[in-house]
């Protein structure tokens, strides 16, 4: 494969997996020859492209639930269990976690795609992004979460790390839910 094929294929492969491939591994031998794989160009240092799960994250701004997309998410800390969420300061969605202290972080389903990417696209300024799920709330009573989703953690913002662009919101999880029929199908220890 070669030229535009090829990028066609990286960038079908980030679209399929990027949104969707919390529960998938990511071949590139799938995508690439080994050569090209091999060969290494510099392609600057601002930032690290490979395919990454997404979720959304829930807060309350102004008393009524937003949600955005967030890619830059991870578990941080096994015990007690801590999320990081990684969210540029310009966003709207800010304001509501430092203002209640909690926010909530919802794993899609590869069906929920088109909604996972609409939320990063549009701003709870504008628009009401709440609308097209259906919100619930747990113990936490301040951090929302979508019912449609299979996974919802609830968290109690613990830390704010103050970075040049973005804000590192450290949360730890208050209450894990999943789907039944997904929890049933994961180990649980
Ligand atoms: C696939 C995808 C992943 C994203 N990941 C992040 C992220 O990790 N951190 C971030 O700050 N913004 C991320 N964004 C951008 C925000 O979700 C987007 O700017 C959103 O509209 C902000 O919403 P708000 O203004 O309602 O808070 C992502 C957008 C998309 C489409």
């Amino acid at each position: 494969m070669r030229g535009e094929a090829r990028s066609d294929n990286l960038c079908k492969a980030f679209l399929d997996k990027t949104l969707t491939g919390a529960l998938e591994s990511f071949n590139i031998c799938d995508y690439f020859n080994k050569e090209d794989i091999m060969s290494k160009v510099e392609i600057g240092s601002d930032r690290i492209y490979y395919p990454m799960p997404c979720s959304l994250v829930g807060a309350n701004v102004a008393g009524k639930a937003n949600y955005l997309t967030v890619a830059w998410f991870s578990m941080v800390n096994p015990e007690p269990a801590y999320l990081a969420v990684a969210m540029n300061k310009a966003h709207y969605t800010n304001s509501g976690i430092k203002a209640n202290g909690t926010f909530s972080v919802n794993i899609p389903s590869s069906d929920m795609a088109e909604k996972t990417d609409y939320c990063g696209m549009v701003s709870g300024r504008k628009f009401d992004k709440a609308a097209i799920f259906e919100t619930f709330y747990g113990k936490l009573e301040t951090a929302p979460m979508i019912k449609e989703f299979p996974f919802n953690v609830e968290c109690r913002l613990v830390q704010t790390v103050d970075l040049p662009a973005e804000e590192l919101f450290s949360g730890k999880s208050s209450r894990l839910t999943a789907m039944k029929a997904v929890s049933l199908r994961v180990p649980l220890t």
